[in-house]
């Protein structure tokens, strides 16, 4: 079973990108994290970043076709505002999505409280670091691993 992580804009900056909040290591030391909970919980899982909403939609239809068995997403700040890709989550079900902030978006500016994209997923995990990641791997590869 395969699991897409999908990381939306300028999370390719992590590490550099306001450490005050996001932290020093990288987007490959998260990618690095995150196979190593995939190998633990014997999934398989594939990475995705872009920075232009299109790319993301079109990845996730792609996926979607080629048998994907679920998406973590962290689509950034279009989280708070794209339809569209709440949409594209949407025409790919009943694919599962878990959505990840690394920052706990409820105690941050009243614009990032609210995520648009996340009524489309199964739930919202937020404000836990990378640990985020481990997590909601944990919670796709639990229905997919009981079905194996
Ligand atoms: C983020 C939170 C968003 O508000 C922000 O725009 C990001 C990162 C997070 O992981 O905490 O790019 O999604």
């Amino acid at each position: 079973m395969k699991i897409a992580v999908l990381h939306g804009p300028n999370l390719n900056r992590l590490g550099r990108r306001e450490p005050h909040i996001y932290g020093t290591a990288t987007l490959k030391d998260l990618e690095r994290l995150i196979r190593a909970e995939a190998k633990r919980l014997g999934v398989r899982v594939v990475f995705f970043q872009s920075n232009h909403e299109g790319a993301l939609i079109d990845r996730i239809h792609a996926l979607a076709d080629a048998g994907i068995g679920g998406f973590i997403v962290n689509f950034g700040a279009y989280s708070h505002t794209s339809i569209a890709l709440h949409d594209a989550l949407k025409s790919v079900a009943p694919l599962p999505a878990v959505e990840v902030h690394l920052s706990d978006i409820k105690k941050r500016e009243p614009f990032r409280r609210r995520s648009m994209t996340a009524r489309a997923c199964v739930t919202m995990i937020s404000g836990q670091g990378f640990a985020g990641y481990a997590a909601a791997l944990q919670l796709l590869a639990k229905p997919l691993s009981s079905t194996r």
